[in-house]
């Protein structure tokens, strides 16, 4: 494979990979444990487990102490900040690091709509998590219009006509996933972001699906916030905010008198989970020896982050066409989303599908006595599942692929399935 900068790149070490991550060892009634689970949780490499518990175990302390502990935690909440910087490609100031990515979504709503009343609108789609469209709904009672963006129920894509329509120029935020957590579809954000400025909104990017799939640039795609969760892309359970600096210096958040003001911090309320932090580093670790692995000459982490992805792409796109050729071959099987091999690129290896005769908990529940982690219901994709009419009938299977997953473990899930599904 050639990247970018046209290095040949190796293939994904397997064993390697699969070695770094203690959980994967497990096994139910005697049987190989199969995480499919990856959009609710990625498992996390040893490193980071060592990270947190030491941590714990010896630089356990709160912030901005005139001693050892404390600095040493002032410190690797700097590292951490740093690594997040390269994994989006901004500047560490822009790194906010709170709770989840549906806490920090609400904290950047509210502060928003301080500044909205009547008259103003935010366009949200019909394919987006409940995260980042109830934090955006709550501001109806400041007067907000919300305007929806329709989908194409046949594939799954976001109905770019519809979005051109919905924004005007009274829009003032534009908010939309990168990936869909349910069906797998990628979304053309650079294009949505673009529309957003034409009419001078801001655009507010939920990268929580995509992040464990594909490389993030937020200069790139020119974004005024994007909000990603660690324990998405094997790390530990915190969320990540990045904002453009001028929005974090200028909007007004709520904050105790005694936070700073300045950016990032005054976005970060109260204490911190300081050992998870230590695991985010780790996290981006593990990520850049991944890509060391496979890009040798890769001399900066951002490089060696952006071959681990490359990588990571490659593999899972396999995995992701071994298992649509074998999932749409089961009698009664319906798989939403895109299931064109000639789109896949516009695809995570996410796949949501229903059974006849079958309900989502049924099937999920079979699988797993047998080994295989996979979802049910609708993940809070809950605009998705009412347009598809499938809430009422207990949603969907979801089947997440990581790259920690491989062709066998893929085709033993099938013949499981297909053994369940009859
Ligand atoms: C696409 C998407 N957005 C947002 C969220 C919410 O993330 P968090 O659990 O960090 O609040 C999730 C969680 O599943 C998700 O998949």
């Amino acid at each position: 494979m050639l990247t970018a900068q046209n290095e040949t790149i190796n293939a994904l070490d397997l064993t390697w990979v699969r070695s770094q991550f203690p959980a994967l060892a497990q096994s139910v009634n005697e049987q190989p444990a199969v995480f499919l689970d990856g959009p609710g949780g990625t498992q996390v490499p040893q490193r980071v487990i060592d990270a947190i518990s030491d941590y714990l175990k010896l630089d356990n302390a709160n912030t901005a102490g005139a001693y050892a502990t404390s600095r040493r935690t002032d410190s690797i909440i700097a590292g951490a900040r740093s690594a997040m910087a390269d994994f989006l490609n901004c500047d560490p100031d822009e790194v906010v690091f709170g709770p989840n990515m549906t806490a920090l979504t609400f904290a950047i709503s509210r502060s928003i709509g301080r500044e909205l009343g009547p008259g103003d609108e935010i366009v949200l789609t019909h394919l987006d998590h409940d995260a980042n469209i109830s934090p955006w709904r709550a501001l109806e009672e400041r007067g907000v219009t919300i305007r929806m963006v329709e989908i194409h129920e046949d594939d799954c894509t976001l109905d770019m006509n519809d979005l051109a329509r919905e924004v005007t120029d009274r829009t003032k935020l534009v908010a939309v996933g990168y990936a869909s957590n349910a069906v797998g579809t990628i979304n053309d954000v650079r294009k949505i972001i673009r529309l957003a400025h034409e009419h001078g909104a801001m655009a507010y990017i939920d990268a929580v699906h995509y992040a464990p799939h594909g490389p993030i640039d937020v200069r790139a795609l020119d974004c005024d916030f994007l909000v990603c969760s660690t324990y998405k892309f094997f790390g530990p359970h915190m969320g990540v905010l990045y904002g453009k600096r001028e929005h974090l210096k200028r909007l007004e958040p709520y904050k105790v008198r005694a936070n700073t003001n300045a950016i990032p911090n005054r976005w970060e309320w109260g204490t911190l989970n300081h050992e998870c932090i230590a695991g985010i580093t780790a996290c981006v670790h593990y990520l850049a020896d991944l890509g060391r692995r496979v890009n040798p000459s890769a001399s900066t982490r951002r490089a060696a982050l952006l071959a681990a992805y490359e990588a990571i792409q490659k593999h899972e796109r396999e995995l992701m066409e071994l298992l649509i050729r074998g999932l749409v071959a089961i009698p009664g099987l319906k798989l939403y989303g895109i299931s064109d091999p000639k789109r896949f690129d516009q695809r995570c290896p996410t796949l949501a599908v229903r059974i006849k005769g079958r309900t989502p908990l049924e099937l999920a529940t079979r699988l797993g006595e047998r080994g295989f982690f996979t979802w049910d219901g609708n993940y809070y994709a809950l605009n998705l599942t009412e347009r598809l009419d499938v809430e009422k009938d207990g949603g969907f299977l979801r089947i997440g692929l990581a790259h920690y997953n491989t062709a066998e473990e893929v085709e033993r899930f099938l013949v499981a399935l297909r053994e369940i599904a009859v």
